[in-house]
C-alpha cells in the first residue's frame, strides 16, 4: 500500500471513529456506533500492518497473534462488574505503549548518522522532537502506573481508602516542576538519556501517588480521567511515530475521556481538581458509621411487598451495583412486565454513577429488553418521588442516601442522590445492613416509610416476581 492510500484509508477510520462516538451517546444508537468503531478499526490495521513499515510482518504478525489471544480470552472470562478494572489494566498498557514508544523514538534519533541529525537540525525538528518524546514519556508513565494502582484498588488487591502522605498536594507540585525543570536540561543537552531516565521514574511515582491518594468513592472519576490520560499518552505516541490516525484516535479518546470526566464531576457534586487533590474520607471524617447510632430499622417479606406492588398505582425502581452482582434485571423486567399489564405506572430512575461503571444499569436493563422509555434519568425523575406510592431500591446505597444531603459532615455531603425517601413507601433490597461503596451507612434504611428485603435481589425478586 501506498502512503497516500494509507492516509487516504486513516482519514476513513477517523471519521468512523467520529461517528462511532456519536453513536455511543444515546442507548438506541449505541450498537451502531459499535459497529462503525470495529469497521474503523478493521480498516485501520490492515491499513497500518500493510502499509509502508520498517519492520516487516513477522514481528507484527506474532504480537498480533499473542495479543488477540490473550484479548479473547480476557473478554471471554470477565464478568461484567469487573470491567471497570479491566478497563483499568488496559489504560495501563496504553500508558506503558507510550513509554516505550518514547524511549524507542530517542534512540532511534541517538542511532542516527551525523548527515541525518543535521538534516533535523536544520529542519529546526530536534526540539520538537524532543519534546515528544519527553511529554509522551511522562504522560506514558503517569497512566501506567495511575491506572496499575486503580485496577488494585477495584480488584481488592489493595485498600481502596486514600493513601494520605504529608504535603501530599506539594509532593505531586514538587514533582511536574522537577520534571519541568529536566525537560530544560534534556533539551539543552540536545538529547540526554538521564534526564529522560530521571523524568519517567518521577512521573511513575507521581502517577502511582496521584490514584493512590484518591478514596474509593471517587474512583469512577478516576477511571474516566485516566482513560483521559490514555487517550494523551497515544495522540503523544502518533506524533512520534508520525502517525496521523493514532493522534486523531488519542485526541478523541483524550477528549471524550476529559468530557465524561467532568459530567461525572458535576453528577457527584465535586470539582475536578478536588478530586485530584482530595479524595471523599480524607478530611478527617469518620467513613464508617456503626448502623446501632442510626435506630430501628424494619425488614418486610417478598410477599408482603408483591401485595404493596398489586396496590400501587405508581412504581420507580432504582437499581444499583447490588442488581448487577445478582444479575436481576431479567427478573426485574418481568415484574415490570406483570405491573405494567397490572396498569401500575412504572419507571426506573437512574443515577449517574450507579453500578461500577458509567452506563451501568441502562446496559443491564437494555439487555434484559426493558424500554429505553421508561427508564429516566435522575434529574428526569427526582421530582416525581414525592407523588409515587412505592420504590423499589434494588441493590443500590450510596446513589439513594440522603446523608449526602442532609449532613454536612458526611464524606458523600453535596453529592446529588435519587430523594427516594419522599415516596410514600421505600423498599431496599440487600443481604445485610452493610455499607455501600463509599463506605458509609444510609439513614434511608432507619426511616419510618423504608423496609428492609434482606436477602440476594435475585432470589428476592424472584420471589415477588412468583407472588405476582
Ligand atoms: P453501592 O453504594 O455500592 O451499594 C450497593 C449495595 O448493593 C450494597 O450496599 C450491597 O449491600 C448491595 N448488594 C451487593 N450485592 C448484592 C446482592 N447480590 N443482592 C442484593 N444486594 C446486594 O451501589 P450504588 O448505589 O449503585 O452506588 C455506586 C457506588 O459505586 C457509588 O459510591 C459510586 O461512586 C461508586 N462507583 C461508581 C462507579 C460508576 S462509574 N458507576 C465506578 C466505581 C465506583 P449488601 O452487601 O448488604 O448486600
Amino acid at each position: 500500500m501506498s502512503q497516500g492510500f494509507v492516509t487516504g484509508t486513516y482519514i476513513i477510520a477517523g471519521l468512523l471513529f467520529i461517528m462511532a462516538l456519536a453513536g455511543l451517546s444515546t442507548q438506541k444508537t449505541a450498537g451502531r456506533g459499535n459497529v462503525y468503531g470495529i469497521v474503523g478499526m478493521a480498516i485501520a490495521l490492515v491499513a497500518t500492518i500493510f502499509g509502508p513499515n520498517e519492520g516487516g510482518l513477522t514481528f507484527i504478525a506474532i504480537a498480533m497473534a499473542i495479543g488477540a489471544v490473550i484479548g479473547i480470552f480476557m473478554a471471554l472470562k470477565v464478568e461484567i462488574t469487573q470491567m471497570p478494572q479491566l478497563i483499568a489494566l488496559l489504560h495501563s498498557f496504553v500508558g506503558l505503549a507510550a513509554v516505550l514508544v518514547g524511549f524507542n523514538s530517542f534512540f532511534g534519533y541517538q542511532a542516527l548518522g551525523p548527515a541525518e541529525k543535521a538534516a533535523m537540525l536544520a529542519g529546526g525538528m530536534v526540539t520538537v522532537h524532543l519534546v515528544e518524546v519527553f511529554i509522551g514519556s511522562f504522560i506514558g508513565a503517569v497512566t501506567l502506573t495511575g491506572s496499575i494502582v486503580a485496577f488494585g484498588k477495584l480488584q481488592g488487591l489493595f485498600s481502596s481508602k486514600p493513601l494520605v502522605l504529608p504535603h501530599k498536594n506539594k509532593l505531586n507540585l514538587l514533582a511536574i516542576i522537577i520534571s519541568i525543570i529536566l525537560l530544560a536540561v534534556f533539551l539543552q543537552q540536545g538529547g540526554l538519556f538521564w534526564p529522560l531516565l530521571l523524568m519517567t521514574i518521577i512521573a511513575l511515582l507521581f502517577g502511582w501517588h496521584l490514584v493512590a491518594s484518591i478514596g474509593g468513592a471517587d474512583m469512577p472519576v478516576v477511571i474516566s480521567m485516566l482513560n483521559s490520560y490514555s487517550g494523551w499518552a497515544a495522540a503523544a505516541a502518533g506524533f512520534m511515530l508520525d502517525n496521523d490516525l493514532l493522534i486523531i484516535t488519542g485526541a478523541l479518546v483524550g477528549s471524550s475521556g476529559a468530557i465524561l470526566s467532568s459530567i461525572m464531576c458535576k453528577a457527584m457534586n465535586r470539582s475536578f481538581f478536588n478530586v485530584i487533590a482530595g479524595g471523599f474520607g480524607t478530611d478527617g471524617s469518620s467513613v464508617t458509621e456503626e448502623a446501632g447510632d442510626m435506630g430501628e430499622y424494619k425488614e418486610i417479606s417478598a410477599e408482603d411487598v408483591a401485595e404493596k406492588l398489586k396496590d400501587a398505582e405508581s412504581v420507580i425502581i432504582t437499581p444499583g451495583y447490588g442488581m448487577a452482582v445478582a444479575q436481576a434485571q431479567y427478573t426485574v423486567a418481568e415484574i415490570v412486565r406483570k405491573l405494567k399489564k397490572n396498569g401500575t405506572k412504572v419507571r426506573f430512575g437512574i443515577h449517574p454513577v450507579a453500578g461500577r461503571l458509567p452506563g451501568h444499569m441502562n446496559v443491564l436493563l437494555a439487555e434484559a429488553k426493558v424500554p429505553y422509555d421508561i427508564v429516566l434519568e435522575m434529574d428526569e425523575i427526582n421530582d416525581d418521588f414525592a407523588d409515587t406510592d412505592v420504590v423499589l431500591v434494588i441493590g443500590a446505597n450510596d446513589t439513594v442516601n440522603p446523608a449526602a444531603l442532609e449532613d454536612p459532615h458526611s464524606p458523600i455531603a453535596g453529592m446529588p442522590v435519587l430523594e427516594v425517601w419522599k415516596a410514600r413507601e421505600v423498599i431496599i433490597f440487600k443481604r445485610s445492613m452493610n455499607t455501600g461503596y463509599a463506605g458509609v451507612q444510609n439513614p434511608l434504611f432507619f426511616k419510618d416509610n423504608a423496609w428492609m428485603l434482606f436477602g440476594d435481589a435475585k432470589k428476592s425478586v424472584e420471589s415477588i416476581d412468583k407472588a405476582l
